[in-house]
C-alpha cells in the first residue's frame, strides 16, 4: 500500500495537464483502477485482516482523491495566470478613432433595396457568380447563335483542351437566378436577387464587375401594371421623395415580351446628379412579362403562370442618390473616397427607422 501511494502521489505532482490527471484517475481509482481492485480483494480477506486493511484502502483512496482534487485547482491556477499573461492589455493606451471603417454604398444600397422589397412582399434569392452558360443564356432563351451573347461582352472561364464540362462564363446578370429560383421554389413566386454581375467594359459609366438586383415575381395573375406599380413604389421609397418621374421605353430582351426599359429623371449640373428635376434620363433598368420560354426552362407551366421580372443597376441607383458622379472610383478602394461615402455600419436601413438616416 505505502508503495501504490508513493506512485500515485508522485505521478499525480508530476501531471502535465488536466487530460493526463484525469487518465491518472482512472488508473488509480477509476472502476477497474489500481485501488479499486485492491478493494475488491477485501471479499476474499479473513475478518481480522479485512479490518485492517479496510479502512487502510479507504483512506489511500481518499488521500489520492484530494490529491487529485487539489492538483486539478493548481492547473486551473496556472491556466488562468497564463491567460492573464497572455491577454494582457494596455488600457492606458489611446482608444481608435470611431469611423475606422464605413459601410461601402453599394452595401449600404443593397441593404436599402432588400428593405424595401421585404416590405413588398419579396425574400432574397442567391445564385452563383461563375454560372453554366445554359443558366446564364440558353434557359433565358439566348441560343448559341443569338446576337445578345456578343452584345454581353462575356468573360469565358478557361477551359482545358478534353475539359468535357459544360462551358461556364462569370454571369453578365443576374437573371440566371430566375432560373434557378423557379427550379428551387416553383410558383407562386416573388424574389429579389441582389449580387455582382461581369462584363468586359471600362468607362465612367461601366466596370467590369458591377451590381445589380434581379425581381421576379410569378402567378396566375400578375400583369405589366404590377410591375409599373411595384417599381413606382420601390422609387418613391429608395429615393425617399413623394414622387419621382419614370419613363417607360418600349425594348427588347430575349427573355421577356413585352419589355421596358425604365429610366429615371434627373440632372447633371455642376458634376453633381440630382433626381427628379431636370432635362436628362438615365437609364436604371430592364425588364418585363417573363418570356413562356423561360418559365418552362424553370419547370413553370407558362399556361398557368405569368409574371414579371426586372434587373436593375445597384451601382447606378447608388450613384443617383448619393451623388457619386465615378462608377469607377466604386472599386478604388480609395479611403478617404470610403470616408466621404460610407456608411455607419451601426445603422441598419428599415423603412421604419429610415433608409439613409
Ligand atoms: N438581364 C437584363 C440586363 O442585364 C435586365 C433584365 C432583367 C431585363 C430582367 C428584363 C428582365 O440587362
Amino acid at each position: 500500500m505505502d508503495d501504490l501511494k508513493a506512485k500515485y502521489l508522485g505521478l499525480i505532482a508530476e501531471a502535465a495537464n488536466e487530460a493526463a490527471l484525469e487518465d491518472l484517475r482512472v488508473q488509480a481509482v477509476g472502476k477497474k483502477g489500481e485501488i479499486s481492485l485492491k478493494m475488491r480483494e477485501l471479499g476474499k480477506m479473513t475478518p481480522e485482516e479485512r479490518q485492517v486493511a479496510g479502512p487502510a484502502l479507504n483512506a489511500l483512496k481518499d488521500e489520492i482523491n484530494s490529491a487529485l482534487a487539489a492538483k486539478k485547482a493548481a492547473l486551473a491556477d496556472a491556466a488562468l495566470d497564463e491567460r492573464l499573461r497572455s491577454e494582457w492589455l494596455d488600457v492606458t493606451l489611446p482608444s481608435r478613432g470611431r469611423r475606422a471603417g464605413t459601410l461601402h454604398p453599394i452595401s449600404q444600397v443593397s441593404e436599402e433595396v432588400t428593405a424595401i422589397f421585404a416590405e413588398l412582399g419579396f425574400s432574397v434569392a442567391e445564385g452563383p457568380r461563375i454560372d453554366t452558360d445554359w443558366y446564364n443564356f440558353d434557359a433565358l432563351n439566348i441560343p448559341s447563335h443569338h446576337p445578345a451573347r456578343a452584345e454581353m461582352d462575356t468573360f469565358y472561364m478557361h477551359r482545358a483542351e478534353g475539359d468535357n464540362r459544360p462551358p461556364h462564363v462569370l454571369r453578365t446578370h443576374t437573371s440566371p437566378v430566375q432560373i434557378r429560383s423557379m427550379e428551387k421554389m416553383g410558383a407562386p413566386i416573388r424574389i429579389i436577387c441582389p449580387g455582382g454581375v461581369y462584363r468586359a467594359d471600362y468607362d465612367q459609366t461601366h466596370t467590369p464587375m458591377f451590381h445589380q438586383v434581379e425581381g421576379l415575381a410569378i402567378d396566375t395573375d400578375i400583369s405589366m401594371a404590377n410591375l409599373k406599380w411595384v417599381l413606382e413604389e420601390f422609387v418613391k421609397a429608395f429615393f425617399e421623395v413623394d414622387d419621382v418621374e419614370l419613363r417607360f421605353r418600349a425594348s427588347h430582351f430575349p427573355f421577356t415580351e413585352p419589355s421596358a426599359e425604365v429610366d429615371i429623371r434627373c440632372s447633371w449640373e455642376d458634376g453633381t446628379l440630382k433626381v427628379g428635376e431636370g432635362d436628362d434620363w438615365l437609364e436604371i433598368l430592364g425588364s418585363g412579362m417573363v418570356h413562356p420560354k423561360v418559365l418552362e426552362a424553370g419547370g413553370i407551366d407558362p399556361a398557368v403562370y405569368q409574371g414579371f421580372a426586372f434587373g436593375m443597376g445597384i451601382d447606378r441607383i447608388a450613384m443617383l442618390k448619393y451623388g457619386i458622379p465615378d462608377l469607377r472610383a466604386f472599386f478604388d478602394s480609395d479611403l478617404r473616397w470610403l470616408r466621404h461615402y460610407g456608411f455607419s455600419a451601426l445603422d441598419m436601413p428599415t423603412l421604419h427607422g429610415g433608409l439613409s438616416r
